[in-house]
C-alpha cells in the first residue's frame, strides 16, 4: 500500500465514503445521491463534528468523531467515534489504527475526558471481530449501550 496520509473528507470524498459505508453496512449507503451529498456539506459544516478519511493511493478507511460540549465532568467535553471502516482489501495495514489515533489526538486537543464508541453485538466474531481491534487500541467494553430506532427510519 502506498504511503498513508489522515485528513479531513473533502466534498470530493462522497463516493469514496458511500462505497467504504456499503462495507460497514451493506444495503445502508445506497440513498438518494442529492440527499447524500446535502448531508456531506452539513457534515463538513457543523463545528464539533470531523470526518477523517484514510488515503493511500486512493481513499481506504473513515472516521467520524463528534466533540460534545458537557456540564458534568468539571465541564470537561467528550468524543463519540461513529461510522469507522476500512477497505477489506487494506485490512490489517494500519489505516485503522491511524484512524483511531487522529480521533484520539483530536479529542485530546479539545480537552475531552473520554472518547466513547458503541459497536453493535454482531462486530464479535471471526468474520467481524471490530470489538478485538477497539479493545487492543485500548478501549474497554465498560458500558451497556441502549438504542431506540425511531419508527419508519
Ligand atoms: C475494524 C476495522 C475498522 C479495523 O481496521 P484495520 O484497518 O484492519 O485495522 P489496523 O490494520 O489498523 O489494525 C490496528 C491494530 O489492531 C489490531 N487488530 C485488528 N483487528 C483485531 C482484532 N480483531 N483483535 C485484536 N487486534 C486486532 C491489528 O493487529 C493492529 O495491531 P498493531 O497496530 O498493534 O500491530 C476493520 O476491520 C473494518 O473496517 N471492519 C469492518 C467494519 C467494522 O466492523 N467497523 C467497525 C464498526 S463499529
Amino acid at each position: 500500500m502506498a504511503p498513508l496520509a489522515i485528513r479531513r473528507a473533502s466534498t470530493g470524498d462522497l463516493d469514496a465514503l458511500l462505497a467504504l459505508y456499503e462495507q460497514l453496512s451493506p444495503g445502508n449507503a445506497n440513498p438518494d445521491r442529492q440527499r447524500a451529498s446535502a448531508a456531506l456539506n452539513d457534515i463538513l459544516n457543523t463545528p464539533n463534528v470531523t470526518l477523517l478519511v484514510a488515503e493511500a493511493d486512493r481513499v481506504v478507511g473513515t472516521v467520524t468523531i463528534v466533540i460534545v460540549p458537557n456540564l458534568t465532568h468539571d465541564s470537561q467535553p467528550w468524543a463519540q467515534v461513529e461510522n469507522m471502516v476500512t477497505d477489506a482489501a487494506v485490512r490489517g495495514s494500519g489505516a485503522g489504527r491511524r484512524l483511531i489515533e487522529e480521533c484520539l489526538r483530536l479529542a485530546s486537543e479539545a480537552g475531552c475526558y473520554k472518547v466513547q464508541l458503541q459497536s453493535g453485538n454482531q462486530r464479535n466474531s471471526p468474520e467481524n471481530d471490530a470489538h478485538g481491534f477497539y479493545r487492543h487500541l485500548g478501549f474497554e467494553p465498560s458500558s451497556t449501550g441502549f438504542r431506540h430506532y425511531l419508527p419508519g427510519r
